[in-house]
């Protein structure tokens, strides 16, 4: 499996007045996105939902005519500094990506709490336990590609 890392920073906030043509950023992330076997979706929690630049994403993802998220897998991960390890985030995330026809994978779930005490200094995740349920994600995520879009 090979991972891309797409940075959302230069989408515009979404404004349907603009999207006939979608700008430029929009153009490469629906581009990037129609090409993926899949998405893996990395979210903090911001007040117990997720960030408005992944909503903001989300929508630019869901306007017509060919809407990239549309039957695609989706896996999604996250990171909190609180309790819940971006649990009601997620939940959201669920309920949003369903809607625009996305598959999101059940489980494992990837909650993980009290962020500031499983990375080190350079980002680098050191908590086993972490590693281990994004491994185990990881592979159910391949398993999820090849049961609802095999190549
Ligand atoms: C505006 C804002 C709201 C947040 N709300 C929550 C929240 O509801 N639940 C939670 O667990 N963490 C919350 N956090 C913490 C973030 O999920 C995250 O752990 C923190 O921003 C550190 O992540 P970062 O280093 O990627 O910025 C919030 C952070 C910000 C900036």
């Amino acid at each position: 499996m090979t991972l891309e890392i797409f940075d959302l920073a230069p989408l515009p906030i979404f404004n349907a007045d603009y999207e006939k043509p979608f700008p430029e950023a929009v153009l490469e992330f629906r581009t990037r996105l129609a090409q993926a076997n899949a998405l893996l979706i990395a979210t903090p929690e911001y007040n117990s939902s997720i960030s408005g630049a992944l909503k903001n994403a989300i929508d630019w993802a869901s306007r017509s005519p060919q809407q990239p998220l549309n039957g695609k897998p989706v896996a999604m991960i996250g990171a909190s500094t609180g309790n819940s390890g971006t649990l009601r985030a997620q939940l959201h995330l669920r309920q949003i990506l369903t809607h625009v026809g996305a598959l999101p994978l059940g489980k494992p779930e990837v909650l993980v709490a009290r962020a500031e005490q499983v990375f080190d200094a350079d980002g680098n995740l050191i908590d086993e336990a972490a590693r281990g349920f994004l491994r185990y994600l990881l592979t159910a995520l391949a398993g999820w590609i090849q049961r609802v879009s095999p190549v």
